[in-house]
């Protein structure tokens, strides 16, 4: 238990620092979080998640739901700062935490609908107040998200030191909204296995 403890605050303490930057931000999405973002989003657009392997909660879900999803990563050669797909309509993803200000940047140059899984408190910040410039909508839970990790693909870190929240764009119907997370475990498939 005592080890299982150390671990999370390992982890959560990489996540908020510098060390993030160099470890790749590898921290994905499971699919109980992908799930509340599923009811803003219209089945008519085609929704790009830049930052998403084949295995990914984002692209697995919202391909099921029948959404119409391009996926592109990092590891494929497309790199967020550099590329987008010629047609897209609506960026949705978990982006890489420790480039937020650069990543959240970006996604109001396209002045399209967004939708980003990150910190809670990211809300906060001299930098960011300017990027939002009070157009930025929060789709909030009622309990904090446990991540996958390389190293935890098949169940999810329990005990998050942080919460998290969809920071949006043009989706949601009010400036906060408020879901019930409901937890299950699904594995992510295919990415465990397979790092090198
Ligand atoms: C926090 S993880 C989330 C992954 C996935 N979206 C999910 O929710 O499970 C962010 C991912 O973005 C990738 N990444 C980092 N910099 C990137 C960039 N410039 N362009 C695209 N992906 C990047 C990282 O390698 C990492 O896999």
């Amino acid at each position: 238990m005592r080890e299982s403890n150390e671990k999370i605050m390992a982890i959560c303490i990489e996540y908020f620092t510098e060390k993030r930057k160099s470890m790749g931000n590898e921290y994905y999405t499971p699919f109980y979080a992908v799930e509340p973002i599923l009811e803003f989003l219209p089945k008519n657009k085609i929704i790009w998640c830049p930052f998403d392997e084949e295995w990914s909660a984002f692209y697995h879900l919202l391909t099921e739901k029948g959404f119409r999803v391009i996926r592109t990563s990092l590891k494929e050669g497309y790199d967020f700062f550099e590329y987008q797909p010629e047609k897209w309509d609506i960026l949705v993803s978990n982006p890489p935490f420790s480039y937020r200000d650069d990543v959240l940047k970006r996604a109001f140059s396209f002045n399209k609908p967004f939708a980003l899984l990150l910190p809670v408190n990211s809300i906060q910040g001299k930098t960011r107040y300017n990027i939002f410039n009070n157009e930025i909508q929060l789709l909030c839970f009622d309990g904090r998200v446990d991540y996958h990790t390389r190293e935890s693909m098949h169940e999810t870190m329990k005990g998050s030191y942080f919460g998290s929240a969809y920071f949006c764009r043009n989706i949601l119907p009010t400036k906060l909204e408020m879901r019930r997370l409901k937890k299950y475990e699904r594995p992510l498939v295919g990415g465990g296995e397979k790092w090198e």
